[in-house]
């Protein structure tokens, strides 16, 4: 798991930084590169990886959409760090992108970042016929806008010191983180030419995903070191960000994960051993220190 999970990164990473070499300079590449590179663990690529090989799809296409769902996380990532929002100052085990290139230019290459991944989408480099690439383009946006990770963001910095039901928690884990990771699953059934049953299918597998990743991220705030996170833990209590944790404790929230990885690879069991690679990468997701 953990070799796959790191070829997958440096597959990634390769593409990225040839899409980006073919590009004209700009004074914001050096921003957007510190911002995605090494880069995270690339869990959401690993996650499309997996779904993809329960529809046989092609590894290499797979990274490229993959490397596209990167480029928003590492928006996210850039802009939830900023002083309005988490205000934090340590990300992937080094300054965040504003402490080291300013406020103004960590927004705008976080922009950059966001919009690239369309770019990638809309490619020729990307071999897929006009109306599969739409209905990604289509989903990948909804997934990253008011109704996804933005739209989540929102609620977790109006959620901060608020007492806040177990249903709108859940609700804004999901939009906030799930919904990428619901655009993980769903991008190989609208590659394989799947129905809309079967996309809704896999949308739902990727929000149980994302939400169970985005409650492992939160116990690692709550009990893990920051060394080993590479960014600050200790935070969100301090901060009082509602999370499952500060509703129902740190032992139910275990608990509540162990709940769902049953539920998600119930429902994946049609799959048979084929879904061997899922049900490893969810076993890694909550045991991960990082
Ligand atoms: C952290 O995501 C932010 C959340 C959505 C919880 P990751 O844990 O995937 O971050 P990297 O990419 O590995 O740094
Ligand atoms: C971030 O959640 C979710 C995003 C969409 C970026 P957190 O705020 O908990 O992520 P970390 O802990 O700072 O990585
Ligand atoms: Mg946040
Ligand atoms: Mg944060
Ligand atoms: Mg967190």
């Amino acid at each position: 798991m953990k070799s796959q999970l790191n070829k997958i990164a440096k597959d990634t990473n390769i593409f990225l930084k040839s899409f980006i070499s073919k590009q004209k300079n700009t004074k914001l590449i050096p921003a957007m590169k510190y911002g995605l590179f090494p880069g995270g663990k690339k869990i959401r690529s690993k996650i499309l990886l997996d779904i993809g090989s329960l529809l046989s799809l092609d590894y290499k296409t797979l990274i490229k959409v993959g490397a596209a769902v990167e480029c928003i996380h590492a928006y996210s990532l850039i802009h939830d760090d900023l002083p309005c929002m988490d205000n934090d100052k340590m990300r992937r085990g080094k300054p965040a992108t504003h402490v080291r290139f300013g406020e103004a230019t960590a927004v705008l290459a976080g922009n950059s970042l966001l919009t690239m991944a369309f770019e990638i989408l809309a490619s020729k480099t990307l071999k897929l016929n006009a109306n599969i690439k739409n209905n990604l383009i289509q989903k990948l946006s909804e997934c990253s806008g008011h109704l996804g990770i933005a739209g989540g963001q929102y609620l977790d910095l109006n959620y901060e010191n608020k007492k806040v039901s177990k249903n709108k928690i859940i609700e804004m884990e999901i939009k906030k983180t799930g919904k990428l990771f619901s655009f993980c699953c769903l991008a190989p059934a609208i590659i394989k030419k799947k129905n809309n049953k079967d996309v809704k299918f896999f949308e739902n597998i990727g929000s149980d995903i994302g939400l169970l990743f985005q409650i492992a991220d939160d116990l690692i705030d709550y009990k893990g070191s920051s060394k080993k996170a590479g960014k600050k833990t200790g935070k969100d209590q301090k901060k009082g960000k509602a999370t499952l944790i500060s509703l129902l404790g740190y032992k139910n929230a275990i608990v509540y994960c162990d709940k769902m990885i049953l539920t998600i690879n119930e429902k994946l069991k049609k799959y048979g051993t084929n879904s061997k690679n899922i049900n490893e990468t969810l076993k890694y997701i909550v045991k991960r220190e990082k």
